[in-house]
């Protein structure tokens, strides 16, 4: 139960999908002129155009892949703004966006915090009175990693379209589980991760981005693209502009994989089926006492994504003790994420967090219910 971590097990045909490359393909992108290049090449497109679909985008060359969403996030962040740049984020957010954020401070890059209520709730309407003169951007989780609260996008980006600010979505919680409308969101740069709720490998994740953002922002990174290769400066074709060495290519064959079974599945079926596992979950842990539900107590505006807290144990040890005495495998602490922790007030103890998976049955939660339920009895003793 820690797919809030990284997804386990992969869509069917992952592992053959890379297993395939590595066996019979083998070739680089844009770099070859024998046959097996030109089927890595159409993939690697192909793949694009799937995560364009996902996204309700129709520009596959604006679909840049990176190793991760924290890679993504840093090229965005450091490739959008300059010094005396003013940026908005919320008080949710992952460390993916809050260290290089700190990094950018002595470069003159300033951020203000988004407070969200108790339960990881963002009040847009509270937003415009911290829109500064020189505020050029908002960046913002789709959903919290400690307590699986979504924060509404939809209207963060209206409001950024009126005011004329650049709007980056964490996607890493929600990616393959919600819909996300690149365009009608008004997203400009929507970073994702391939190895959770994509159902892919990790180390392959990347962003998807508007022209005019891509047509602004510098580079982090500059080298070979096999492209334009007479000329010594990058090129500003995309997506090479931002896709310097080789990348991960099994990678990519395995997202091509996961991605095609998402949509067939569909996100809203994918969905529904782990928010009916969540809604079991949270309502037998609400009726279990030594034990604080964190975060939303219903179903509504969240993920499968749940934390508890121990209240009168340790966190640590009560994962420690799932683990050896049932086999499940959660994780605890402060998940990257101390900010949202200080939002929630469960900062410096953390959390113990569940990840609810695709792949889970309803006999999976009851029998974690009922290793819960047991663990917390021993502590009546
Ligand atoms: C909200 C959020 N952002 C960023 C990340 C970083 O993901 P990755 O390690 O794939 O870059 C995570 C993963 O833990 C996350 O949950």
């Amino acid at each position: 139960m820690d797919n809030g971590a990284t997804s386990f097990p992969k869509a069917p045909g992952v592992a053959e999908k890379v297993f395939d490359y590595l066996k019979n393909v083998g070739t680089n992108l844009n770099r070859s002129s024998h046959g097996s290049s030109y089927e890595a090449e159409s993939v690697a497109y192909e793949t694009r155009e799937l995560l364009c679909s996902l996204f309700q985008y129709d520009k596959p060359e604006n679909v840049v892949f990176t190793k991760n969403v924290t890679e993504s996030l840093n090229v965005l962040i450091k490739g959008i703004f300059r010094s005396g740049d003013h940026i908005l984020i919320s008080s949710m957010e992952h460390n993916a966006v809050m260290r290089p954020l700190n990094g950018l401070r002595s470069k003159g890059i300033a951020y203000d915090k988004l407070a969200c209520d108790r339960e990881g709730v963002l009040d847009v309407n509270e937003i415009g009175k911290h829109i500064l003169p020189n505020t050029k951007g908002i960046i913002m989780t789709h959903a919290s990693n400690v307590c699986g609260t979504i924060l509404d996008i939809e209207s963060v980006g209206k409001l950024c379209r009126q005011n004329g600010l650049a709007f980056i979505v964490d996607t890493a919680q929600t990616a393959g589980l919600f819909d996300i409308e690149f365009l009608s969101m008004g997203i400009d740069a929507l970073a994702f991760t391939g190895h959770k709720s994509l159902l892919g490998p990790q180390g392959i994740g990347g962003f998807v981005i508007s022209d005019k953002l891509a047509r602004e922002m510098e580079t982090l990174m500059e080298g070979g693209t096999g492209s334009l290769s007479d000329i010594e400066v990058q090129p500003d074709l995309m997506p090479d502009k931002f896709e310097s060495g080789t990348l991960n290519i099994p990678g990519i064959f395995g997202l091509n994989e996961s991605l095609k079974y998402i949509i067939r599945e569909t996100t809203e079926a994918i969905r529904e089926k782990e928010m009916a596992l969540t809604g079991v979950f949270i309502e037998a842990l609400l009726n279990m006492d030594h034990i604080d539900l964190i975060g939303r107590k219903n179903i509504m505006n969240r993920t499968g994504i749940v934390s508890i807290d121990f209240r009168s144990a340790d966190n640590g040890i009560m994962a420690q003790s799932l683990r050896e005495a049932f086999g499940i495998t959660t994780r605890s602490g402060l998940h990257c994420a101390p900010s949202a922790h200080q939002t929630l007030g469960t900062f410096p103890r953390g959390t113990l967090r569940f990840g609810l998976g695709h792949f889970m049955s309803e006999d999976d939660i009851h029998y974690a219910i009922d290793s819960v339920y047991r663990l917390r009895s021993i502590m009546d003793r």
